[in-house]
């Protein structure tokens, strides 16, 4: 039997591929600013902060901004971001992360949300899931970004469970790391060569199951 009590989820890839969005904001923010962002330059992006992806892209076009511009820069892009996701719907929940969920709290698994966004309470309204969460923990809870642990450690804490009996799934390398930085197993979401060190990786939640959480 295993000794698995929690399961705490990222949301932007693992129950909503919201990567499409941020890409199209960053995107006509860059091109505003003269600079050439690719969906590669994108892939860099996920799982790490609204201001910290602005540095990324400007680092990319070699553009230097003053704290206040960046500020500005970061607020356009998250309106054009926020006028998106209010356009969402229960059809954008990824194959089979309802279905997990549900499955998990029927078996007295508790959950969690664990993200760097502060949009997840738009998003989770509006595709409908927020009652699946016994707990949710996002990027407007956190002083530190992931690697840093400090998402899924309050997650676990806020469930009352020990990292040690906490799962996390994740799609990002730095959220990998940050559930590895704190003590917990983790599944990956996407490609076993990017996510070499997650303790399981599958294309989706439509992909996992409860046997294959209790073989962690
Ligand atoms: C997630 C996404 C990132 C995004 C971050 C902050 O981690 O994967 O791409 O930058 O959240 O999102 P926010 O909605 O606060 O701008
Ligand atoms: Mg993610």
């Amino acid at each position: 039997m295993s000794n698995i009590k929690a399961c705490i989820f990222d949301l932007d890839g693992v129950i909503v591929d919201t990567a499409v969005y941020h890409f199209k904001a960053w995107k006509r923010l860059a091109d505003e600013l003269g600079i050439n962002f690719t969906e590669h330059d994108n892939e860099r992006l996920k799982g790490v902060s609204r201001v910290r992806s602005l540095e990324i892209i400007l680092e990319l076009g070699d553009v230097t901004k003053t704290e206040a511009e960046q500020q500005e820069l970061a607020t356009r892009k998250n309106a054009w971001y926020v006028e998106m996701i209010n356009r969402m719907t229960p059809a954008e929940i990824l194959p089979g992360a309802k279905e997990f969920l549900e499955a998990c709290r029927a078996a007295g698994i508790k959950t969690a949300l664990g993200s760097a966004s502060k949009n997840s309470d738009t998003i989770l309204a509006k595709i409908n899931m927020a009652h699946l969460f016994d707990a949710i923990v996002d990027g407007n809870h956190v002083s530190k970004a992931k690697p840093d642990p400090e998402v899924f450690l309050k997650g676990a804490e806020a469930l009352g469970v020990t990292p040690a009996e906490c799962v996390v799934f994740e799609d990002a390398i730095a959220g990998v790391d940050a559930a590895i930085n704190g003590g917990m197993k983790v599944v990956g979401i996407g490609s076993p060569d990017v996510l070499n060190k997650a303790d399981l990786v599958v294309s989706g939640l439509d992909k996992m199951s409860l046997e294959k959480l209790d073989k962690l």
